[in-house]
């Protein structure tokens, strides 16, 4: 790597989480950095559970310029910051935080980041339903982009059905109704086999072992079939998607759009988007 030495003028970056040992993101941002000629950096911040407020005054004090905010954070950073804009406040959760002069401001870029990544692959779901499978944290995002991309119709299936049912009073609406849908019951078989995409926002498929998250005699070859999971690259969900004849993206896209926009942000500069995936290409399948 061949940024420029650190001096009085570096401007710092980084990505604030727990527990934190195993991210991509700093070498896609210092990638970012090296390709557009810019003195920064991008650091890992392991910030306990608890400390959010004080990570944030700590920011405000050492004049850090922007910050991603993984789990757990995404919620409990709200409050100690002076400003919530687009998806950021309608999902109540922020990924990214940007320094204008001494305001700190919460943005969120998972769903533009999902978004654009199903549009480069022509995964958009324009007109056509979508099922998802989960509604944890990472489903807040996906729901938003689906809708976004075009979705007449997002359905969740979730294993507690409650957490579905509060996503569809959250993000229903005349254009793009949210519903909930019984994994394994009737209607989740019309379901699958109707919709046009089907994402897993579920955590089966990071470990060996797993479930799949949906039975894989449902999936057709006019499916597109994503999963947000990139490590192990391809999950066994995915492979049965190719097997079965379907298109499929691992969550990959959705890591490096969310961190292209957030570099969009913090600089108002293009991301170089090829730089960057390498890089986290390389750090994820190299590590
Ligand atoms: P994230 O922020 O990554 O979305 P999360 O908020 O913990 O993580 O959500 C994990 C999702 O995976 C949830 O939808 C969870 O289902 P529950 O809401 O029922 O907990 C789902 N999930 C995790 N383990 C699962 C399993 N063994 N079977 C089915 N769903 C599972």
């Amino acid at each position: 790597m061949t940024l420029p030495d650190i001096d009085a003028q570096t401007q710092i970056y980084g990505v604030m989480g727990w527990p934190i040992g195993h991210t991509a993101s700093p070498a896609m941002h210092n990638a970012a950095y090296e390709a557009l000629g810019m003195n920064a950096r991008y650091l890992v911040f392991a910030v306990a559970p608890g400390l959010e407020a004080a990570a944030v005054r700590g920011m405000r004090a050492l004049g850090v310029r922007g910050v991603n905010v993984t789990v757990p954070h995404k919620q409990a950073v709200i409050p100690h910051l002076d400003e919530l804009r687009g998806e950021a406040a309608a999902l109540q959760a922020v990924n990214v935080i940007a320094r204008e002069g001494g305001r700190l401001v919460g943005h969120n870029t998972d769903v533009a980041g999902f978004h654009r990544s199903l549009e480069e692959a022509g995964m958009a779901p324009g007109g056509g339903e979508a099922l998802m499978l989960g509604a944890g944290g990472a489903a807040r995002a996906v729901v938003r982009a689906l809708q976004l991309g075009g979705a007449s119709a997002v359905y969740i299936a979730n294993r507690t059905p409650h957490k579905a049912e509060a996503l569809c009073a959250q993000f229903s609406c005349a254009a793009c109704p949210v519903r909930a849908v019984q994994s394994g019951g009737p209607a989740f078989y019309d379901t699958a086999r109707r919709v046009k995409i089907i994402v897993n926002t579920t955590s089966l498929g990071m470990k060996a072992g797993d479930a799949l998250p949906i039975e894989p005699e449902l999936i057709q070859p006019s499916h597109s079939v994503v999963d947000i999971v990139y490590n192990p690259w391809e999950t066994p969900l995915l492979q049965a998607a190719r097997r079965a004849g379907a298109r499929t993206q691992n969550g990959f896209g959705m890591l490096v759009h969310q961190a292209g926009e957030a570099l969009r942000i913090w600089t108002g500069s293009a991301p170089p988007l090829d730089a960057m995936r390498r890089a986290g290409e390389q750090f994820i399948r190299g590590a």
